[in-house]
């Protein structure tokens, strides 16, 4: 798949503006693997990756890229730290803010993001951090560099920055930790509180949340529905399944919970009676309607015969055509204010009824 950020961000080695450090190791924060790291002169033997979102880690992995286990576990300081911000503005801070406490004095920072992703914004955040940089651009994309000045860094700001990747409260809802970056990591998401409005108090047995994020539909799930017994949580993005985990566990009473860090398009791992889901639907700006209709297989593979899957969507997505030829039936229970609810049931459903 094509990723300006990450060719962008090797542009100054291409061109010969920077140089690899000799020794030591090289911090990749949000790595992702792709054909610029597989140029003859990267060292990425000597990379140290870090990346919470499980299939860019899988990626990396069959790269034989190392991956590190966050900043508690990292070794350091680095002689150079390479980023890829993301487009939300607090994460892409907290990023900068952990690139700057992890690189050696007189180490140096390249960082790269698409101009959708607000690259432009970006810089000029890492400038009031760090001091003057270098930048270039290619590919609709800008990367950036400094060479770290420790009196020319803001340590208040650091500071500053560094805090807003700490999870806290979620204001309209004191159940939920969040932290920036997650899915609607700022207010409950109004599709997400539509589909928990139209949960049926009978589901009941084992039940699998599909893209969990910080676990709202699951605490839905254990609030209304009496009868189940075990949950598993499903979600690719770790930092948000660290906190389902924080936030359920106080709510679980004596239903079982199962937290998975893995990508539900390749499939889950039990088989459920019922599936509850608010399922991805873009990367970046661009609608991805196929990672919604990967969750509609996995999860109807995953029935057991007579379960129940509900899904929430924006009005526009084309789901239906991927439940009718995966589940026996299936119908919209509501459409309203941009969403659908989407009830289906699978076939063995349809004799056993
Ligand atoms: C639309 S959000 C819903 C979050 C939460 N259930 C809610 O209702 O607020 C979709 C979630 O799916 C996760 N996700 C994205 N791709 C995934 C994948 N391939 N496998 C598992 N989870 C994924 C995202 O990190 C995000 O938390």
């Amino acid at each position: 798949m094509l990723d300006p950020a990450l060719d962008t961000l090797l542009l100054p080695f291409t061109t010969r503006a920077l140089v690899w450090p000799k020794a030591g190791q090289i911090l990749f924060l949000r790595a992702r693997m792709g054909q610029a790291l597989m140029q003859p002169d990267v060292p990425r033997g000597r990379f140290l990756c870090r990346q919470t979102f499980q299939p860019f880690a899988k990626e990396l992995s069959l790269g034989q890229l190392a991956l590190d286990r966050g900043p508690e576990n990292a070794a350091g300081p680095f002689p150079m730290t390479l980023v890829l911000p993301p487009r939300q503005r607090e994460e892409a801070r907290y990023l900068l803010a952990e690139a700057v406490m992890a690189t050696s004095p007189g180490g140096v920072i390249v960082a790269a993001a698409t101009n959708t992703e607000g690259a432009r914004s970006i810089e000029a955040d890492f400038a009031k951090l760090t001091g003057d940089v270098v930048s270039l651009f290619k590919n609709k994309s800008r990367v950036f560099w400094v060479t770290l000045d420790p009196e020319r860094i803001d340590p208040a700001l650091v500071q500053e920055w560094l805090a807003l990747g700490a999870p806290r409260r979620l204001t309209s809802d004191a159940r939920f930790l969040t932290r920036p970056g997650l899915f609607a990591w700022d207010r409950i998401d109004a599709g997400s509180a539509l589909l928990a409005q139209h949960l049926p108090a009978d589901l009941a047995g084992s039940g699998a949340d599909l893209g969990c994020g910080f676990g709202y539909l699951s605490a839905e799930v254990l609030a209304r529905c009496p009868n189940v017994s075990e949950l598993a949580l499903y979600e690719a993005e770790r930092l948000a399944l660290d906190l389902a985990c924080e936030n359920l566990t106080p709510l679980a009473g004596k239903v079982r919970l199962d937290f998975l860090w893995q990508d539900v398009t390749e499939g889950l791992r039990g088989s459920y009676d019922f599936i509850v889901s608010n399922p991805p639907f873009h990367t970046g700006r661009a609608d991805r309607p196929d990672l919604g209709q990967a969750f509609i297989i996995a999860g109807a593979k995953a029935l057991k015969p007579g379960g129940r899957m509900f899904f929430v969507a924006n009005q526009h997505l084309p789901y239906e055509a991927t439940f009718a030829a995966h589940v026996a039936r299936h119908r919209i229970i509501t459409s309203t204010d941009g969403y659908k609810i989407i009830e289906a049931i699978n076939i063995q459903a349809v004799s056993a009824r």
